[in-house]
């Protein structure tokens, strides 16, 4: 698909709806505790889009079987919720959730730590850099620039940090569809990359491993791990290329 630039309207909607998303993870995140099933979270944002006028967007979407993505410790992203899977102390939960709202998408994501966690811990230092990579990406999405800009500015963050960036997954457009192009890797591809234009919106998604970049995808079909089942992180936002300033969309989100 090719690259859409959005009208006023449109970017109305998606400010919307990205701030539905915002509302929703906030939530989400007040609710991680040590006892809590990743079922329970999926059913409260179900609730809370809907009572919002949105839809859940990852909800059969080629085919996935609920509303929210859970991802835990060595878990990337695309964790199914179950009632089975029950927070832990110390887990690393990172939690993605898209809504449609009036025909326009939003998308984003957040990685929280559940109960005790000492503050000089390895999944700190994790989640921070991840954070801070998407924050590196996002100052870059100005018009004028590249998508290689942003992918070179995520991925100096993450490896200055001896970190790895995973490569299988991306970020991307996003607007009246939940995926569109351009593809925004988090690392530097060869040759030339699509240049940014205002009226473009991007979904910036680091996900970061502790030990290498590769991933694996478990016999569900859909949760995706670190291949040596070390730790990852989840940060992301949509955002608005415009003239000036970076627009976040889903800037709501406390994280
Ligand atoms: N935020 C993820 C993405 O942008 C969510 C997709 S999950 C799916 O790809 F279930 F909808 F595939
Ligand atoms: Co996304």
């Amino acid at each position: 698909m090719a690259v859409t630039i959005k009208t006023g309207n449109e970017i109305a909607l998606m400010r919307r709806a990205n701030e539905i998303v915002a509302e929703t993870l906030n939530l989400l995140a007040s609710k991680v505790a040590v006892g809590v099933s990743t079922k329970e979270l999926d059913a409260l944002a179900e609730e809370w889009a809907k009572k919002n006028g949105a839809l859940p967007a990852f909800k059969g979407y080629r085919g996935y079987p609920a509303s929210l993505c859970v991802s835990i410790n060595e878990q990337v992203v695309h964790g199914i919720p179950s009632k089975k899977v029950v927070i832990r102390d110390g887990d690393i939960v990172s939690i993605d959730f898209g809504v449609n709202f009036r025909g326009f998408f939003g998308d984003a994501a957040l990685s929280v730590l559940a109960g005790k966690v000492a503050a000089d811990s390895a999944k700190v230092k994790l989640l921070t850099v991840t954070r801070d990579a998407l924050f590196a990406g996002i100052e870059q999405a100005r018009g004028g620039n590249r998508v290689s800009d942003i992918s070179e500015a995520v991925q100096a963050v993450v490896e200055s940090n001896r970190l790895h960036v995973v490569k299988q997954f991306v970020g991307h457009g996003i607007g009246a569809s939940l995926h569109e192009a351009p593809e925004v890797p988090n690392y530097k591809r060869p040759g030339r990359s699509q240049r940014l234009l205002p009226g473009m919106v991007l979904a910036i998604e680091p996900m970061v491993n502790v030990g290498t970049s590769e991933v694996e995808v478990l016999k569900d079909g859909w949760t995706v791990v670190t291949a040596d089942r070390s730790l990852s992180a989840h940060f992301e936002h949509s955002v608005l290329i415009t003239d000036g300033e970076p627009e976040v969309l889903s800037s709501a989100i406390v994280m």
